[in-house]
């Protein structure tokens, strides 16, 4: 295995208050170099961090191709393009790449995230049935009831209290989802079980799966340390202990897992056994926690920075909502809180990658597509694309207030086409609740001499956490 080396990366951020322009921080444009040495240094950069290692010309919106040891990679960042990949042609590249079911496999198995064929297929309708807009007002008292509970913890902690955004967004974004899905009555230590384990998981599994690139069209499993196995037992055995109980009929039956079951006993034929109910109810805790735990902590980030719009968000609350906690009925008129949010996750798009491998030969624009190459639609380069998205790299929710909308496969957070995140109306709603439940309390500053720089580990998080100070409105 290549050396994890500690990599440079210089950021860009800049600010103007006077002009209320807000630039916040992103990796400068990458320095490629040639030869051997050139790829191995690629390839230490991309492990420690892959939003590193894109150069100006990458940013444009077109086809390119590259190749690493002789893997050719396709990088997808044309409106067009894109449709035909996540669409039209989705038959071929719905399979996700070696490094995400390598990378995934011993927690979720074959889990919604990174199944594919027959299996995702038949999953599909049921969890999106599940986590579908339909069901999120059955979760909105969840997500307000969770939110309200961070409020008065906040405020007793007192004024100025220091606390780190990343893991106070994270433990209230998994406290809901993990009521969502597991039920109101899994417990303080059960729940932090099953999240601990996740991170502890996440920190071990590697950005890269190099036996892919030397040739292994498969990637090579990711090997099961007794560190890795430990984390893994945490997470499986309470979902285990969730699903036993909710067969025995006694379960929260207002849960996910519920939902799972019941819709299990009524269609034998999808024939998930208690193994297969694990993996999707752990594909739900996983996608949906961390993604809005990372919306939300920019989110913060990008209001302390931008007081001008912080104000105007506080105003908004203020009209909606008046001195009563918001709820889920308000988020259709918090129109700018939702911008906000929709802002964000221009900018810091949770999921910055999609990478997917293509099953058969194929063309993309200009490029011609080999069987098992990697081919890469990147969010995090797509939302910045100066022609698509005018001034990308500033902060600007007006971009989605009012009729304005980006174009079609300009704007791709939740993924697109039939891989879409079924948990899109889920996440937006819970993201608008619980900024605007904190917001009416609370301001939150990130010190003016933090240098933060955005870090892809699963998710897009700021490196070493987010600290914060709380002040009380
Ligand atoms: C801001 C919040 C969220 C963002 C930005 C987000 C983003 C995404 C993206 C980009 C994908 C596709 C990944 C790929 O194709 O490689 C995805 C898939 C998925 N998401 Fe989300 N997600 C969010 C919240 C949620 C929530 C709250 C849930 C569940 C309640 C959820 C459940 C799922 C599931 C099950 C998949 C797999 C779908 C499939 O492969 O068919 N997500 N999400």
């Amino acid at each position: 295995m290549l050396a994890r080396r500690p990599s440079k990366t210089e950021f860009v951020e800049s600010r103007d208050l006077r002009r209320r322009l807000l630039e916040p921080p992103h990796a400068a444009y990458y320095q490629p170099r040639p030869g051997l040495a050139g790829a191995v240094r690629l390839i230490g950069q991309a492990r420690a961090d892959f939003l590193s290692i894109w150069r100006e010309s990458d940013y444009a919106a077109k086809v390119d191709e590259m190749r690493l040891f002789g893997r050719q990679m396709v990088l997808v960042n044309d409106p067009d393009a894109i449709r035909h990949v996540v669409a039209k042609r989705h038959d071929n590249y719905e399979r996700k790449s070696p490094q995400m079911r390598r990378a995934l496999e011993h927690l979720i198995g074959d889990g919604l995230f990174i199944s594919d064929g027959e299996t995702w297929r038949s999953r599909r309708p049921l969890v999106s049935d599940i986590v579908h807009k339909n069901r999120v007002p059955a979760f909105g008292d969840v997500m307000s009831r969770t939110a309200q509970e961070t409020a008065a913890r906040w405020d007793a902690l007192g004024e100025g209290a220091e606390v780190n955004a990343l893991s106070e967004m994270a433990a209230l974004t998994a406290e809901i989802i993990s009521r969502a899905v597991f039920g109101n009555d899994l417990g303080q230590d059960q729940a932090n079980e099953v999240t601990e384990g996740f991170t502890a998981y996440q920190s071990m599994v590697d950005q890269i799966n190099v036996g892919y690139f030397l040739g292994f069209d498969e990637g090579l499993p990711v090997f099961r340390t007794p560190a890795l196995r430990r984390a893994v037992k945490r997470v499986h055995s309470v979902i285990d202990r969730v699903i036993e109980d909710h067969l025995a009929g006694e379960g929260d039956d207002r849960s996910m897992v519920d939902l799972l079951i019941r819709r299990q006993q009524r269609n034998p034929e999808l024939g998930l056994d208690v193994v297969a109910l694990r993996n999707e109810a752990a594909t739900i805790f996983m996608a949906g926690h961390e993604t809005t735990a990372s919306t939300l902590t920019w989110a913060w980030y990008l209001l302390s920075r931008a007081p001008w719009i912080e104000a105007r968000v506080h105003a908004e609350i203020a009209e909606v909502c008046g001195d009563r906690p918001p709820a889920l009925a308000d988020v259709p008129k918090l129109e700018l809180c939702r911008a906000v949010i929709e802002e964000t996750l221009r900018l810091y798009p949770p999921v910055p990658i999609l990478a997917r491998q293509a099953k058969a030969a194929d063309r993309i624009g200009e490029v011609e597509v080999e069987k098992g190459a990697l081919v890469l639609i990147v969010p995090w380069l797509l939302h910045r694309s100066p022609s698509l998205h005018k001034d990308p790299h500033l902060f600007r929710p007006r971009r989605f207030m009012g009729d304005a909308r980006p174009a079609p496969y300009t704007y791709i957070p939740f993924a697109a086409g039939p891989r879409l995140c079924p948990g899109l109306q889920f996440g937006l709603n819970e993201s608008v609740l619980c900024l605007a439940t904190l917001a009416q309390r609370f301001r939150v500053r990130v010190a003016e001499d933090r240098r933060v720089e955005p870090v892809c580990r699963l998710t897009v998080r700021p490196k070493g956490g987010m600290p914060v100070t709380l002040h009380k409105r």
